[in-house]
């Protein structure tokens, strides 16, 4: 593992530049919780500033995966794997690098979108993944937040009075999930556990790894409400992490616990101001070793269309 720097910063820099996430090109079907557009210009940074092009960049818990999918559409490192233990979530990436893509495209054209509809296919028992990947868009996309955690609601309102269709853009999604099937040879899908993926990696030094965990470490609670897995040993996480021989860039909420277990491993922390969906300046954090950093801008908003 190469050398690494503690660095804090208390106070961010102040003449970051404001990106839109707007610019980022949209390439998942989700609206994830926690999802990392906003990242996605300092992940082509990381990724292009290495010597030689990463073997594979890992994702052991890969969401909306908003990272992984950039990361194949621009080559920016030779092959993906995206790890995620949801079957809900699985079943759609599943489908999507599947010859099923296109049925679930063409499902969701052809679904006229009311609640009484919505109501009726949810209320059905999936007989097949692709079903299941159809019923897990479709409450991914009526549901406030894109929660697809037990106890979330249906959009009511919506945006611009259009209720639950606010969140609903067929031909964008079904556009999205063609880009994605072709982009199947560089992808690898697993449905399963990230911790013990990056434990068999471990050995790894021409991997790297995106790892954006849910926020449940202790004093933040939050992923709690927004995942249906949610309970994950941060601990162990971040000791693997230090074993790791592959570069690694970790994102977490800000919170003391989180900053010293980093502090405990020597890692180099670094905290982002960006806005969060009702504008509040607020900060995450970077973790990370072993490369340098270019500065990087203040970002806004946090969820993907
Ligand atoms: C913060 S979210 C990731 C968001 C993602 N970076 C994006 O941009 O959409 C964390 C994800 O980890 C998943 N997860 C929780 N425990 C896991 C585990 N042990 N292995 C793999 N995935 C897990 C959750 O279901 C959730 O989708």
């Amino acid at each position: 593992m190469k050398q690494l720097s503690l660095f804090e910063e208390d106070q961010p820099p102040y003449n970051r530049r404001i990106v839109n996430v707007a610019s980022v090109p949209q390439l998942s079907p989700f609206r994830y919780p926690g999802g990392k557009t906003w990242l996605v210009p300092e992940i082509r940074k990381w990724l292009s500033s290495k010597k030689t092009r990463p073997s594979e960049l890992i994702e052991p818990f890969a969401g909306g995966g908003i990272v992984s999918l950039t990361v194949a559409n621009e080559q920016l490192a030779d092959h993906v794997t995206m790890i995620e233990l949801d079957p809900d979530v699985a079943a759609v990436w599943h489908t999507i690098f599947s010859n099923d893509a296109e049925w679930l495209a063409e499902m969701i054209l052809d679904f006229e979108l009311t609640i009484d509809n919505v109501q009726a296919t949810l209320a059905l028992t999936a007989e097949s993944v692709r079903d299941h990947a159809f019923q897990t868009i479709l409450r991914n996309r009526t549901n406030h937040g894109g929660i697809l955690a037990p106890g979330s609601g249906v959009l009511k309102h919506g945006e611009n009075g259009k209720g639950i269709a606010s969140r609903w853009y067929a031909d964008t999604l079904a556009k999205r999930i063609r880009r994605l099937f072709t982009l199947r040879e560089r992808i690898t899908f697993i449905e399963g556990d990230g911790m013990i993926h990056l434990n068999e990696t471990l050995c790894r030094g021409d991997v790297v790894y995106f790892i954006d965990p849910p926020y449940t470490a202790p004093g933040k609670r939050a992923g709690r409400r927004l995942y249906s897995y949610s309970e994950i040993d941060h601990d162990n996480l971040f000791s693997l992490c230090k074993m790791a021989e592959g570069d690694f860039m970790m994102t977490y909420d800000d919170n003391e616990s989180v900053c010293d277990m980093a502090k405990q491993r020597g890692f180099h922390i670094e905290r982002v101001p960006m806005k969060n969906t009702h504008h509040a300046k607020m900060f995450e954090l970077l973790i990370f070793t072993g490369f340098s950093r270019p500065e990087y801008p203040v970002t806004s908003g946090h969820q993907a269309a």
